[in-house]
């Protein structure tokens, strides 16, 4: 038996793809609405084929959920999947972590079931250490070790492909200062994944925690360095990023991945992971200062769709833009963080007339944007009778717009493309006046 504590995006994908193969899980939150929504499998976000696990799981009593901690005690692994949010000096609020370990250490006290206990939640250095350890220790009157063997094993799924990454996993990284505790999680996965079982790092706890920090910092690094390639680029008539993107990641050491440019990155994860470690250093009295450069970088990186709308319009005073794309990335609603947001305000602050599409995060954007903004429901509507569109997400729907489709819809064809979705040499010979995030100036 498996218990999940905290049933958000991480915790539910973890439970329904254990139940789906087969284990019994007991799914453990203490919001009651959440707990109904995922017994009714009630969407609780948008993640493609969570919503068919949840039904196929809830149907054939693989997974129950409940309020109730003490449910956990008879469970033989106990995975820790609450949020670690943040708070405002940029750290992670350790509460639902320490209430966590707290449930689990008082339904050890009264049960003879020795305990997997793994730590999925990100958290900084030293969490499970000097934080779960001591209290589970405490809580259950046993030793770390003895009653229970605690682990950190650190998440890496993308939103979007959430259920794919668990599935297939890229690889596990296992720490514990306990070996068998990494003996008996690591025997568990090469059940779980058999033959797919991925490379597996054994590690120190601390290892596993700032690896997973060090992995987001890293990729939104990539994001940033070719960011400011893009804006190098976009001065220089001749020069396109994604030649240069694909130049780059030709050479192995570097890769072609996170090469795209855009007008920065956002989303739930690389903004708070960021955060939280530049706290995090700053509390072992260390600037990080590269880390700190990517996230200034990104803060600023937005303004470039600004620039780039004044470069093609010169004043936004009064002028129709139509904004598609408004999640963080394709296949979410997801806005949190997202680069649509800055970007809508600084139109707004210009005097422009704003009107976005998305095809999932409408909800979000209203919730949001109120009547600030205008709200299209598809993206020909959205583009109808503008002065200018701006491309923020690279929506596959978006894909497919032709060139007539801008001609024919605007006010005159002005196109700001932010993720480099369209060809220019076809878009200009259509007569769309084309502007490009790292596109040397065409005119
Ligand atoms: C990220 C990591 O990729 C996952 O490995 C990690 O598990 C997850 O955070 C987490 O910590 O939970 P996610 O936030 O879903 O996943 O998003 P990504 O696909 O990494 O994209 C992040 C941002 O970078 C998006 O705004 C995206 O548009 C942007 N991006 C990504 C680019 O602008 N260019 C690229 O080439 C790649």
């Amino acid at each position: 038996m498996i218990s999940v504590f905290g049933l958000g995006r991480v915790g539910l994908v973890t439970a329904v793809c254990l139940a789906n193969k087969g284990y019994q899980v007991i799914g453990i939150d203490r919001d009651r609405h959440r707990l109904e929504k995922i017994r009714n499998s009630d969407p609780l976000f948008f993640e493609p084929k969570v919503l068919e696990y949840n039904k196929s799981v809830i149907a054939s009593g693989k997974l129950s959920v409940t309020e109730d901690a003490s449910m956990s005690a008879r469970s033989d692994l106990v995975y820790i999947t609450v949020g670690t949010p943040s708070k405002k000096d940029g750290g992670i609020n350790l509460g639902f972590v320490k209430n966590a370990a707290i449930a689990i250490g008082q339904s050890l006290r009264n049960s003879d079931q020795y305990q997997m206990v793994i730590v999925k939640s990100t958290v900084i250095p030293g969490t499970a250490r000097n934080l779960v350890k001591p209290i589970i220790e405490k809580e259950s009157g046993k030793k770390s070790g003895k009653g229970f063997g605690l682990s950190t094993n650190p998440e890496f799924l993308r939103e979007g492909k959430a259920i794919h990454d668990t599935e297939y996993p890229d690889r596990i990284v296992i720490g514990s200062e306990d070996s068998e505790a990494i003996k008996n999680l690591e025997s568990f996965y090469r059940e779980l994944y058999a033959e797919r079982i991925p490379p597996i790092l054994r590690t120190t706890h601390e290892n596993a925690e700032l690896i997973k920090y060090a992995n987001n910092a890293f990729l939104a690094m990539k994001v940033s360095f070719i960011n400011t390639i893009a804006n190098i680029a976009e001065s220089m008539p001749g020069a396109d990023v994604k030649t240069i993107a694909a130049g780059l990641g030709l050479d192995d050491r570097v890769g072609p991945k996170f090469l795209n440019a855009g007008f920065g990155w956002g989303g739930s994860c690389f903004p708070k992971d960021l955060s939280a470690l530049i706290t995090f250093c700053k509390s072992l009295n260390y600037s990080p200062r590269l880390i700190e450069a990517v996230v200034e970088q990104n803060r600023i990186q937005s303004r470039r769709a600004i620039h780039l709308a004044k470069r093609a319009l010169r004043s936004l005073k009064g002028k129709r833009i139509a904004v598609l794309g408004l999640a963080f990335k394709p296949k979410t609603d997801d806005m949190r963080e997202a680069v649509s947001i800055p970007i809508i305000k600084g139109l707004l602050a210009q005097g422009a007339k704003v009107v976005a599409y998305d095809p999932a995060a409408m909800k979000n954007a209203r919730g949001m944007f109120q009547d600030a903004i205008q709200y299209a429901t598809n993206p020909r509507e959205c583009m109808d009778s503008s002065d200018c569109c701006i491309i923020v997400t690279e929506w596959e729907e978006f894909k497919t717009l032709s060139p007539s489709d801008f001609v024919e819809r605007m006010r005159k064809p002005v196109l700001i493309d932010g993720r480099r979705i369209y060809d220019a040499v076809d878009f200009t010979a259509a007569g769309v006046r084309f502007f490009a995030v790292g596109l040397g100036p065409l005119e």
